[in-house]
């Protein structure tokens, strides 16, 4: 099965517990309805929650992997966001249930014997159950965390509490922006380093251009999605549905998604910006255009996957697993 295949886990879960952790953020705690034990996951896993009536958020569990009977959440209220984080903060309640799919993970931990975790703001809580896994563990690790003022770093006194001088919290209001060549000039060995970074995007771009630059490996975890492959203007194309033999014209001005619905052929979606992998189908013939922001180059070459919310076809006709 492919890496991104999506889960098929759907989990009725309930809110077992709220709470307001820094300015804006509050930590749920979910568990399953029925009380059994929940998918196990990894760190860098996310899942999809389905806020108030139809807004699909996804959220990165940041607690304990170890824990089969809870999974921990946190969640910034976003003033221009889909209405999903206000739902959160204001109107959802302990002991109300909610929809979650999941988890998946897409921003995975590679065995590595030195890491470098780079934080902005929420961009901790992949982040948090990283450090868990690798903490006390042999290979070397430093944390540098930085948000707009030290009262909005969720997890910031257990961090240091827990860690010490391996974690550096750069509040911006005191500090002004992370200084990533410092971060990375400390490195004894660059080479053998992984970088993991995750917040917005500035920060991204900066990590990975300097990362780039020093030939070192660089993780990202993108909650925005990175710009669309500039070229020509999008053509229309065929897509063949192979399971029930049906073609399908994709207009220029029409995603393959829309094109689908137009059908009567409903594909799940989340995000439809190419982020989340919901969406994600298998490609049987046919060369894809990847416009997402979640397959790797190497997996992009394969052409053997892709996610129709954003992404189109290089050839005449594509034919999917659908
Ligand atoms: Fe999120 Fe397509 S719906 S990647």
């Amino acid at each position: 099965m492919h890496a991104h295949s999506p889960s098929e886990h759907d989990l009725p879960m309930v809110v077992a517990d709220k709470e307001t952790i820094a300015d804006g953020i509050v930590r749920l705690e979910l568990r399953a309805c029925d009380g059994h034990d929940l998918p196990s996951w990894t760190p860098g896993s996310h899942i999809d929650v389905t806020v108030g009536t139809d807004v699909i958020r996804q959220y990165s569990l940041c607690g304990d992997p170890g824990d089969r009977t809870t999974y921990e959440i946190a969640v910034l209220k976003e003033h221009q966001g889909r209405g999903g984080s206000a739902y959160v903060h204001d109107r959802l309640e302990v002991g109300e249930r909610l929809r979650v799919k999941g988890p998946r993970n897409h921003f995975a931990l590679v065995a590595a014997p030195s890491y470098v975790f780079i934080a902005g703001g929420i961009g901790i809580t992949p982040i948090r159950a990283m450090i868990r896994s690798v903490g006390f563990g042999s290979a070397r690790w430093s944390l540098t965390y930085g948000g707009r003022s030290r009262s909005s770093m969720a997890f910031r006194e257990e961090l240091v509490s827990v860690h010490g001088d391996r974690v550096r919290l750069r509040p911006q209001d005191e500090f002004g922006p992370i200084d990533i060549g410092e971060v990375l000039a400390e490195l004894d060995d660059p080479q053998a380093s992984v970088v993991y970074c995750c917040g917005p995007a500035p920060l991204l771009e900066a990590v990975t251009v300097a990362c780039g630059a020093r030939g070192i490996g660089v993780h990202v975890e993108r909650f925005m999605p990175s710009a669309a492959p500039k070229g020509s203007e999008d053509e229309a194309f065929e897509l063949e549905l192979a399971r029930s033999g049906r073609t399908i014209n994709v207009p220029a001005d029409r995603t393959i998604v829309a094109a689908l619905e137009a059908a009567g052929v409903t594909v799940p979606t989340s995000c439809e910006e190419g982020i989340c992998g919901t969406c994600e189908t298998a490609v049987l013939r046919g060369l894809p255009e990847h416009r997402d922001s979640l397959l790797t180059d190497e997996e992009r070459v394969l052409n053997d996957t892709m996610m129709p919310c954003v992404s189109r076809s290089r050839s005449s006709r594509l034919v999917l697993d659908l």
